[in-house]
């Protein structure tokens, strides 16, 4: 993908749905009974990836684009897939129906792509063997492949060192077949919309705030019921608009439909504390999620520093972050940031590879980066390493550098945004 700087964004972008929110509307739906309608349903490459393992497993879902319709077949419903369930790059699908298949009544095997196989899954084989689950990492380091045999399940009180919504909702979704209620204590709140939409589909679920951090505790249960869902646009494919329009010279551009829940909204107060120009417009509370169309213009950015409970509300759009903080002025330091290295990519060392090649002063560190902002950036050939998070950063930071950028398997934007480039081309006409 080759991209040249632009001399202003102009118009209105409409994001596509969560990817988070997607993944999980599928999966509740095909466990609860009747029928579950997702309308704005993020047709991603993960995404689609969680259709096609619960349409192995016998559930009927007809794609049709908007809107995608679910025929659940409640929480005993599912069957044994004839072959592995292939999670392809999705970690959020492999984390998220492992604690679903711990509960089934047969044996299953899951593996992705040779990315998604290197990526941590004993924070989760921990918790649910905790609980009683039989799951085994098959390559023995503690990635996937994974296998998951039939086994009771017993509620715990699991008490978790990193804020992460993927471990929580693998354990809340294991609680739903334990004879006795779970709970979970992260240090920080992460995303919760698992929380919100389950809660929405019946299962009995309190969500609070102790000393010991983010209590979210779930009931065993019987049933649930199909529901009608309407995803917000996601904030972390939001971001790349927010960053272009706050970057590029004279911009003025709409986003609409985004969601602003608390738990991933931290891009937005940090381009706040970077000194942006944002506008709410609109906003709605519709559907148990909080969403606003966002105006953005044009800014002049300063450094700020990120840190702490902020991490979790923004750890996706940090590398967004690292690039607007290498076209500001002074020094932007990110720390508490140490998941960026088990993403789909090591983020912390990708993204100050990309960086460093247009001339940014730019330090990694164990947790995060300090960026010493306001350098003339040119262009460069920048390696996405197949990871759609950093195509798209570097993807902004093309628009404004000097010189062409050129991306390297830029087409892996395929996995949350697949019309990114069409989308951002259209605000630069
Ligand atoms: C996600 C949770 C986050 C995030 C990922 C999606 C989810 O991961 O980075 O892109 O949908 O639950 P962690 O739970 O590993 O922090």
């Amino acid at each position: 993908m080759e991209l040249k700087p632009t001399t202003k964004l102009r118009g209105t972008v409409t994001i596509p749905g969560d990817k988070s929110i997607s993944h999980r509307a599928v999966m509740f739906g095909a466990l609860a009974n009747g029928l579950t309608e997702i309308h704005g349903f993020l047709q991603g490459a993960d995404c689609l990836a969680t259709i096609d393992c619960f349409a192995q497993m016998g559930i009927s879902i007809e794609n049709n684009q908007d809107t995608v319709l679910v025929h659940g077949k409640g929480l005993r419903g599912l069957r044994r897939p004839s072959s592995a369930l292939d999670t392809k790059n999705s970690g959020t699908t492999t984390r998220l129906i492992s604690g679903i298949l711990a509960g089934q009544p047969f044996e299953t095997t899951l593996s992705g792509d040779a990315s998604l196989n290197t990526r941590p899954m004993g924070r989760i084989i921990t918790p649910l063997s905790m609980m009683g689950a039989d799951i085994t990492s098959l390559s023995g380091n503690g990635c996937a492949p994974l296998r998951i045999r039939p086994a009771d399940l017993h509620g715990i009180s699991y008490s978790s060192n990193i804020a992460s919504a993927q471990v929580k909702s693998a354990i809340l979704l294991a609680g739903l077949y334990a004879d006795s209620e779970t709970s979970v204590t992260e240090p920080e709140l992460s995303r919760d919309h698992t929380e919100r939409l389950l809660r929405a589909f019946g299962a009995e679920l309190t969500s609070t705030k102790t000393d010991d951090g983010a209590v979210s505790m779930i009931r065993p249960c019987n049933e649930l019921f199909g529901q009608k869902i309407f995803v917000p646009g996601d904030i972390s494919s939001a971001a790349y608009f927010i960053a272009a329009g706050l970057l590029v010279p004279h911009s003025e551009i709409v986003i609409k439909n985004v969601g602003i829940n608390p738990t991933r909204a931290g891009i937005l107060s940090v381009c706040e504390a970077m000194g942006a120009n944002i506008t709410y417009l609109s906003k709605t509370n519709d559907g148990g999620e909080p969403t606003a169309d966002l105006l953005i213009r044009t800014s002049e950015l300063h450094g700020t520093v990120i840190e702490g409970s902020q991490i979790p509300t923004l750890i996706d759009e940090i590398p967004m972050i690292a690039v607007m903080a290498a076209f500001a002025e002074g020094t932007t330091v990110i720390r508490d940031a140490q998941e960026l290295k088990v993403k789909e990519s090591d983020r912390i060392a990708v993204v100050t590879e990309g960086l460093k090649r247009m001339g940014a002063d730019i330090q990694p560190t164990d947790d995060g980066m300090i960026i010493h902002g306001g350098k003339p950036l040119h262009g460069a050939e920048i390696n996405s390493y197949l990871d759609h998070r950093i195509a798209m950063s570097f993807a902004v930071a093309g628009t404004i550098c000097d010189g062409t950028l050129t991306i390297k398997d830029g087409d892996c934007v395929k996995i949350s945004y697949p019309e990114f480039y069409e989308d951002l081309y259209s605000l630069g006409k």
